[in-house]
């Protein structure tokens, strides 16, 4: 015979654990959901390039096209050429000075295959030697370039969106470096690269509004 006086606890029991095993159940069911969700919200990867003490004997890394080492000047300069030759559909650079043959060479490849590749460089900066010479061959090769109007003021911005239009390859970098080979191998600089929508965001608003106003 059972005791009748443990029915009534078992069934407090069982009610009181219900609730728990619903719960239980629930999360194991949406937790891959949930986690997704988590996933797309922070799906964006952030490149950090630091030019340091490391760098100032990888000038003639440069030049032999082989790397020191994982934080090689020669490997950083790949990983810039690489991002400019993942364009798709468009090149935003807006760079107060540059000078890097193989990031022209990548500027003029997406040109010709048709991306929308766009300058805008520094006045004063057009007019020494060696960005002149730059800018002018990649003037010839048709790419749109434009410089600020006035020159009181620099156009010191160092940034550069790829593919701003299309939200699965849309990626940019900004920070301190011009693309030149002093900027990789004789300066404290950085560059951030990200695919950070965000960020991709405020800097096509920047961009567009000083393309209209140059
Ligand atoms: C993307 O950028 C925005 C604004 O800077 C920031 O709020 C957000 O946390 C960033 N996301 C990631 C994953 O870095
Ligand atoms: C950003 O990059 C990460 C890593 O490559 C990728 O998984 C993610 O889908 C990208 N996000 C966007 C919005 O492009
Ligand atoms: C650009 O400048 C560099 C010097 O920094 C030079 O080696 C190169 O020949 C110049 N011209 C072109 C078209 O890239
Ligand atoms: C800056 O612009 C002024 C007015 O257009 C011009 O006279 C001057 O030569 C320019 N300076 C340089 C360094 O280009
Ligand atoms: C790079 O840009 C800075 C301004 O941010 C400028 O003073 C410097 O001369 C530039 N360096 C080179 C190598 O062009
Ligand atoms: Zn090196």
């Amino acid at each position: 015979m059972v005791n009748i006086n443990i029915v009534p606890p078992l069934i407090f029991i069982a009610f009181s654990a219900f609730p728990l095993l619903v719960n239980y159940f629930l999360k194991r069911k949406y937790k891959r959901l949930i986690e997704k969700l988590h996933e797309t919200e922070d799906d964006y990867y952030h490149q950090f390039i630091f030019v340091s003490f490391i760098n100032f004997d990888c000038r003639q890394h440069l030049i032999d096209k082989r790397e020191c080492g994982e934080h090689c000047s020669y490997n950083y300069q790949q990983t810039l050429v690489r991002f400019m030759a993942s364009a798709k559909s468009s090149i935003c650079l807006c760079m107060y000075t540059f000078s890097m043959r193989d990031i022209n060479v990548e500027l003029i490849k997406a040109h010709k295959r048709g991306a929308s590749v766009r300058i805008i460089a520094d006045q004063i900066m057009l007019k020494t030697d060696v960005a002149k010479h730059n800018l002018t061959f990649l003037k010839n090769s048709g790419v749109p370039l434009k410089v600020q109007p006035n020159n009181q003021s620099m156009m010191h911005h160092k940034f550069c969106l790829i593919d701003k239009e299309d939200r699965d390859s849309a990626k940019m970098f900004f920070g301190s470096m011009n693309l030149t080979t002093q900027g990789l191998v004789s300066n404290f600089d950085n560059v951030v690269l990200t695919n950070n929508s965000t960020m991709i965001q405020r800097f096509s608003e920047e961009f567009e509004e000083l393309w209209a106003n140059f």
